[in-house]
């Protein structure tokens, strides 16, 4: 049977939706972008927020609208995707790594460690729709004088206590990548409590005017517009989401269910706090490092697993912050073994219940024939 690690939660309702853009003539941003921006900020309860191109660029667009300046230094997860630290580096920032807990989250206590006089901001990221003690990182922030961009990416309806991810710093940012629970095919927000910021942000995102048409730029900005083709796909997946966070929920504990007498390996779960927990991927842990010869083995059986993330503080692109002692490996121990030890499981919204069962068998197959052949 063969298991791939994704497969896009797209049909024909979202073809249907964008065929209006085309029968009013309206493909670039327009009335349903306008719609959707009112419905996400619905869902989350933010009070402001504008759409992005995507995840990437809703994050430079959150900082740039914060004023992170070349210079600045802000702290971000060593495990996470890359382009958390590359919206940093875009904006002549200096991402400043700290390791993470076992869950794969921000370790809140670690940051101490990084703070220097340039230190202007922390990035949560809510890594596979986990989320870090928002209120301990909250106090860590304020005490001392961070803002917070959250990088939501990976956690749309999700939340942390009585309040959504996304709603807790400064401003954050959305990706809606065709692999998230929420897609547009590309596409990103980022969301706001600050009228200030989000004053900032429109003029940032069209040019620096708030009208388009207008030749008059009050300010600096740039093109950071989507279009009406791919909100009409938003507002279509949006009346699916229940399903999506449904199914999601459902694949987690039948792999929690399936593994739970196998002692070699474990599911990641959430802490109680996360609720709904919307698992971007399951996330399966090994313990003797086994990860690379455990995906060889599912690979060969046609299960198609992906490796964790890379850490951030051994990869080639950074290798120029290498000299400063905040980014030696000894302070990356959980990230190395998260690396060394954590698998992302096929956890497509329509993966089939044989699939998942096959998956599982195909991971016990692992183990006995590991143990036969020692
Ligand atoms: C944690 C995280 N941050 C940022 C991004 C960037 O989003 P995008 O791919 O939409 O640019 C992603 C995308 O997968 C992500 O997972």
């Amino acid at each position: 049977m063969k298991v791939p690690q994704f497969i896009p939660f797209v049909g024909m309702e979202e073809y249907e939706s964008i065929k209006r853009c085309f029968e009013t003539n309206w493909i670039t941003e327009g009335p349903l972008s306008k719609e959707f921006n009112e419905k996400i900020l619905e869902i989350i309860g933010a009070k402001y927020g504008v759409l992005a191109p995507n995840g990437t660029l809703a994050l430079i667009l959150a900082m740039k609208a914060l004023g992170i300046n070349p210079g600045d230094e802000v702290i971000v997860p060593n495990l996470t995707f890359f382009a958390s630290a590359s919206a940093v580096e875009f904006l002549g920032a200096q991402p400043v790594f700290v390791d993470v807990c076992k869950d794969s989250q921000l370790n809140i206590e670690a940051c101490r460690r990084v703070l220097s006089p340039k230190t202007k901001a922390i990035m949560p990221v809510h890594l596979f729709g986990l989320v870090p003690d928002m209120g301990r990182l909250q106090e860590f922030a304020q005490k001392n004088k961070l803002l917070i961009i959250e990088d939501a990416a990976q956690a749309f309806g999700v939340k942390w206590g009585k309040k959504f991810c996304g709603t807790f710093g400064n401003a954050a940012a959305f990706s809606f990548f065709a692999d998230k629970s929420l897609t547009t095919a590309e596409g990103g927000f980022v969301a706001t409590n600050d009228k200030k910021v989000y004053e900032k942000l429109l003029f940032l995102r069209n040019q620096g005017r708030r009208d388009r048409g207008s030749f008059i730029h009050q300010e600096i900005g740039y093109n950071f517009r989507i279009t009406d083709i791919q909100s009409a796909i938003g507002l279509s997946q949006l009346k699916k989401f229940k399903q999506v966070v449904f199914n999601k929920k459902a694949i987690h504990a039948k792999y929690t269910q399936l593994l739970e007498n196998c002692d070699r390996v474990e599911i990641l779960q959430p802490p109680i706090e996360v609720d709904p927990f919307i698992p971007f991927r399951v996330i399966l842990k090994t313990k003797l490092n086994e990860s690379s010869e455990l995906m060889e083995h599912l690979r060969k059986n046609d299960v198609e697993p992906r490796e964790f993330f890379y850490p951030l503080h051994k990869q080639p692109a950074f290798s120029y912050l290498q000299t400063d002692e905040r980014y030696d490996d000894c302070h990356f121990t959980i990230s190395n073994h998260i690396y060394d030890n954590y698998i992302c499981l096929p956890s497509f919204v329509s993966i089939s219940e044989e699939q998942v069962k096959y998956v599982v068998q195909t991971i016990k197959s692992y183990y006995k024939e590991g143990q036969s052949s020692k």
